[in-house]
């Protein structure tokens, strides 16, 4: 139970660590319990002090570019390391973060391309302060903009493709006054940087796309969710807020970053954050766009959606629409893995794999297997190479386009131990509150260890039992599809699985 008059939003805020002392002090300050205090900043890894070492990524990219070597030479040079979930740096892995946060990597970021004007978000354009889109947007009204959004068939970048204009719609019917618009940038899918280069290169135009939202759904405040690793990304955001000025007039924005917990991408897990709890998925309904933040309608939406908008303000729903080849629009999708120019690559939504990876200067090496939207979309072979990368089409696989985080994988890997890669990142990230996901993740991580060891194919025996029901008992999506890497690569490469060793 809470003490009346404490201030629990705050307790993330003003939590820097989870000893003893820090716990403490931040109890004093918010009047939450401290055993409260403490169960919630143990949640975050980014709270815990203890792990306050170089963090290299374990994502799959970098397992493909050598993080085992990379944390080697780490140790060598006198690091103290640790392995950490996806860094999303997946264009110049392998990667790793400081002490400070900050990026150690190989190389640059990768590819933004194409350079063209004519592209939605053009990642690679002049980023100019909030002005025409939004003007355009006030002399439309609210009713002009949200037919705008419905003519563009804009579908939420976030993962789900949800349609944009209804959700908009949703939050501007609900009665009561008080409304949010809340930014997704907690951007942690393996495999996914756009929201990253988005805010960077372009927080002008996602600033705008925000005001736009507010305007149109009747909200004053506007809340950016930023991912607690992405610094220079704050940075830039906060740049361009200070530089926009009276262009923003009349809104209030606030950026709350996150502390370390790949859940709270999940839109009620963010919200439970941003509310200064632990990160954990809420049952919907209700959805956010009736009770959201605070319990007041929310409008929740991706970076990249918000960056669609001004185009679509200044040029019209039907201009955006026919971008797209199979759906709606341009896409940023992201590439990495054995490709030769890993990037983000803004293309007509639709585009098959041999197209993407044509604009990311090819393949290296033979491919053998490609996951096409983030660790949750699990892997597909190569026969799907000319497969639209959209919504619907790979839904009809069984898997997913999600957040359009690309990994090709060549002939050299071996698929057992990437779906073993994507286990131990479930099994690492999963918030624990449903007993499928938190036992199921252990259990799919475990017989694949032991498959890896012996070689023995009845390890993995139980595999397709537990998926079912991880599948079917858990509420949020991670545990939903946390099965699928595995069950996927079983399906499309049994090769991978059969037995192994000197009785093979
Ligand atoms: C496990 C999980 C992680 C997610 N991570 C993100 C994320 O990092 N960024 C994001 O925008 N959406 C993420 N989502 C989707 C959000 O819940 C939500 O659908 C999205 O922010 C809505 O925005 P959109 O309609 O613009 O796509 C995630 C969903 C799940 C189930
Ligand atoms: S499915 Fe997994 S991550 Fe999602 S709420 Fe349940 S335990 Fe948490």
């Amino acid at each position: 139970m809470q003490a009346k008059g404490a201030d629990r939003e705050r307790v993330l805020e003003v939590l820097h660590d989870v000893t003893r002392e820090a716990v403490e002090s931040a109890s004093e300050a918010t009047g939450v319990a401290a055993a409260d205090v403490y169960g919630t900043g143990s949640f975050y890894t980014l709270l815990d002090g203890e792990r306050r070492r170089t963090r290299v990524c374990q994502g799959l990219s970098c397992q493909l570019a050598g993080a085992v070597d990379c944390a080697e030479r780490l140790r060598a040079e006198g690091h103290e390391v640790e392995w950490v979930s996806c860094l999303g740096q997946c264009d110049r892995a392998p990667a790793a973060l400081d002490p400070e946060l900050e990026v150690l990597a190989p190389r640059e970021r990768g590819a933004v391309l194409p350079d063209d004007p004519e592209l939605p978000v053009n990642l690679g354009g002049t980023d100019r302060p909030p002005g025409e889109a939004l003007a355009r947007a006030r002399a439309l009204g609210p009713e002009g903009v949200l037919e705008a959004i419905e003519a563009s068939g804009l579908q939420g970048r976030g993962g789900a493709g949800f349609p944009a204009a209804i959700k908009w719609r949703a939050v501007r019917a609900q009665a009561d006054p008080e409304r949010y618009v809340v930014c997704n940038a907690d951007e942690a899918e393996p495999g996914t940087f756009k929201d990253r280069e988005v805010m960077l290169r372009r927080p002008f135009l996602l600033l705008e796309g925000l005001a736009i939202a507010a305007h149109t759904v009747g909200a004053s405040e506007v809340y950016i969710y930023i991912r607690g690793e992405f610094r220079a990304e704050r940075r830039s955001l906060e740049a361009a807020l200070a530089a926009a000025g009276e262009a923003l007039a009349g809104l209030r924005f606030h950026l709350v970053s996150g502390h370390g917990a790949y859940i709270c991408g999940e839109e009620t897990a963010l919200l439970e954050s941003m509310e200064g709890k632990r990160g954990m998925p809420r049952l919907k309904p209700p959805f956010p766009t009736e009770r959201g933040f605070r319990g007041k309608p929310t409008l929740i939406n991706n970076v990249e959606t918000l960056a669609c908008v001004p185009s679509v303000v200044l040029r019209g729903g039907e201009w955006f629409r026919a971008l797209g080849r199979t759906e709606p629009g341009t896409k940023l999708y992201c590439v990495s893995g054995h490709v030769a120019r890993p990037g983000v690559y803004e293309l007509p939504l639709g585009v098959c794999l041999d197209e993407l990876v044509e604009a990311a200067g090819g393949y290296v090496g033979t491919p053998q297997a490609f996951s096409p939207g983030g660790a949750s979309s699990g892997f597909l072979p190569m026969s799907e190479r000319r497969r639209p990368l959209d919504f619907r089409g790979l839904a009809e696989t069984g898997s997913m386009l999600g957040s359009a985080g690309v990994v090709v994988l060549n002939e050299s890997v071996d698929l057992a131990a990437a779906a073993r890669w994507q286990a131990v990142f479930f099994e690492d990230e999963s918030c624990g509150q449903c007993a499928p996901c938190r036992i199921g993740a252990r259990v799919l991580r475990r017989a694949l260890d032991r498959y890896l060891a012996d070689g023995d194919p009845a390890a993995l025996d139980a595999v397709d039992d537990v998926a079912w029901e991880m599948r079917e008992g858990s509420i949020c999506g991670l545990g939903m599809t946390a099965a699928l890497p595995l069950t996927s690569a079983r399906e499309h490469f049994p090769s991978a699985f059969g037995r192994r060793g000197p009785d093979a």
